[in-house]
């Protein structure tokens, strides 16, 4: 018989709790361990006719809102604690389980089982909010604008603030910054089973489904122009609606494109076809900058300024271009805008991207390793798209045409 264990998260709201859960969840069921999640948010809404997404609804001084939400952590923990008495291995409590008071209540309920926390911080100012803005569009706050959403879950956020207190006396505990995926603290005390198991899912980047696309044909590819913010062709819209097509059975709650129109307009028609997606733009996966030889053709910088080709014939990947960016200085950011999305992007959800030539490169070379100097001639077609999938037991990742439908 496998050994039991209790995992509780903790954390403020949008803190990556969750995704962190269905992460070990997940990857643990890989191994055989029977793991079930009990989010006491999801039970709140479904327990509760009203409204209880308001902010004053997670106000400390609100006695409604704490015994509901009291209410909902002991049914949950009684949850957990049949599955547990039931065949179930893995229980992990996903809540803010914010205060000592909480925490206690969870390690009464389980004495005798080992148990560990998990606490979720991020201190990159910009993704949470790039995070905050994504929850706002979510349909829990669809009868608010963006605006009124974004505002309602950064005063929630202040209750919860205003009683937190970070872990410091439980015996097993492990500090660690989500959007980083790295480990700051660990503390522990007892046996832990599956213990290094889990530090090992913490710290890996696992990708369930991550369609690589490149955007449709623009009028500055068909002249080889390069750079630019130039609209899509006749063909790239073409293009676009047939990706639309071909991903309409694929749910994609979201797309991460660059801030360029060409990428933005193939995102658009696959984002219509489905059926609740969002367009997040991120900087970070602009398009490489080439400086002076923005708008150029390949020709015409051979032909006016041949040392800035032969150069960066050379050496591809470590030539910057005048006054612009290089594969080598566009790596950095391109990890960045990774780290977003696996930051923003729910676990059990299929991620897209739709970038440009030099920057998918760039993304693909970021989860498959490839020597730095074939990195710039990865072939990147704008008829087909990369599929990758990776997890503690396999690295796949595969070139598809996109005429049909993905089956
Ligand atoms: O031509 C399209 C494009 O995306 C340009 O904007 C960019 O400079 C180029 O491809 C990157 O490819 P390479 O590094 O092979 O020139």
């Amino acid at each position: 018989m496998k050994e039991k264990l209790v995992i509780a998260m903790v954390g403020l709201p949008a803190r990556g709790k969750s995704t962190m859960a269905w992460k070990i969840a997940r990857t643990l069921e890989y191994d055989d361990v029977r793991v079930e999640i009990f989010n006491n948010g999801e039970l709140r809404r479904k327990l509760s006719q009203e409204n209880t997404s308001s902010p004053d609804f997670f106000s400390p001084h609100n006695p409604k809102g704490l015994e509901l939400r009291e209410k909902c952590a002991r049914i949950n923990l009684g949850l957990a604690h049949s599955f547990l008495g039931n065949g179930g291995e893995v229980a992990i409590i996903d809540a803010g389980n914010v205060t000592r008071y909480r925490r206690r209540m969870i390690e009464e309920t389980f004495n005798g089982l080992p148990l560990f926390f998990i606490e979720c911080v991020n201190v990159d100012e910009e993704a949470n909010e790039a995070y905050l803005e994504h929850k706002a569009t979510l349909t829990e706050f669809s009868h608010l604008t963006p605006a009124e959403a974004f505002d309602s879950f950064y005063k929630r956020i202040s209750h919860y603030e205003s009683i937190y207190e970070p872990l410091h006396e439980e015996r097993n505990r492990l500090l660690v910054d989500s959007f980083e995926g790295c480990i700051l603290q660990e503390q522990i005390s007892d046996v832990v089973p599956y213990y290094d198991r889990i530090r090992d899912i913490i710290t890996t980047r696992i990708v369930r489904n991550l369609f690589l696309v490149r955007h449709g044909e623009t009028y500055f590819n068909l002249e080889d122009r390069i750079g630019g913010d130039s609209d899509l062709t006749e063909k790239g819209l073409a293009q676009a609606g047939a990706l639309a097509e071909h991903f309409a059975d694929v749910p994609l709650p979201v797309i991460f494109t660059s801030n360029h129109k060409r990428t933005l307009q193939t995102a658009a028609p696959i984002a219509a076809k489905q059926k609740d997606c969002s367009i997040i733009a991120l900087p970070e996966f602009n398009e490489i900058h080439a400086g002076l030889c923005e708008g150029m053709t390949y020709q015409e910088i051979r032909r006016q300024i041949p040392h800035v080709a032969n150069a960066r014939n050379r050496n591809k990947f470590g030539y910057v271009y005048p006054s612009g960016e290089g594969y080598a200085t566009m790596e950095k950011r391109v990890h960045r805008g990774l780290q977003k999305i696996f930051y923003l992007n729910n676990y059990n959800d299929n991620i897209m991207i739709v970038g440009h030539r030099a920057v998918n490169r760039m993304i693909l070379s970021d989860f498959v390793f490839r020597p730095k100097e074939e990195v710039p001639y990865i072939y990147m077609p704008q008829h087909r798209y990369y599929h990758l999938q990776i997890d503690p037991y396999k690295k796949h990742f595969e070139l598809k045409p996109y005429v049909q439908k993905a089956g």
